[in-house]
């Protein structure tokens, strides 16, 4: 089906310069960027964004890494987006990405790991609400 999905380039991937590159990598699997804002997370934004993983060890870590510069978000569309876009990505930890994935090329750790992707439709619809209004998201035939 048409899907969309929400994916941020995080801050490690912003500071390498690598932006375009990974905008690339969704072009070219067919996924067509129908939203798009730089920004600069604040503790709430990133809080909430991230409120399922509130009680995990790593959630104050993740915090801080995804406020410690500027992100890139953006809205997905296409056949399959949301799968599609977690297969460009690779496994969360980048030591377990397959050869080519953006993790395996970007990433240094599980938690500077380059990018983040919905992972069901139904975080995916979440996810894209939290960040873009319906008049912000310009669909594209
Ligand atoms: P992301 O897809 O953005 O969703 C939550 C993030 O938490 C994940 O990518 C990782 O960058 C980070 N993280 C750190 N440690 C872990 C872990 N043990 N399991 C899952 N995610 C982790």
């Amino acid at each position: 089906a048409n899907e969309r999905t929400l994916s941020i380039i995080k801050p490690d991937a912003v500071a390498k310069n690598v932006i375009g590159e990974i905008y690339s990598r969704f072009e070219k699997a067919g996924l067509k960027i129908v939203a798009s804002k730089m920004m600069h997370l604040t503790q709430e934004q990133a809080e909430g964004f991230y409120a399922e993983h509130k009680e995990r060890p790593f959630f104050n870590d993740l915090v801080a890494f995804m406020t410690s510069g500027p992100v890139v978000v953006q809205a997905l569309e296409g056949e399959g987006a949301i799968l599609k876009n977690r297969e460009l990505m690779g496994a969360t930890n980048p030591k377990e990405a397959e050869a080519g994935t953006i993790r395996a090329d970007f990433a240094s750790s599980i938690d500077a790991n380059a990018v983040h992707g919905s992972d069901s439709a139904a975080s995916a619809e979440r996810e894209v609400a939290y960040f873009f209004n319906d008049n912000e998201i310009c669909p594209r035939g």
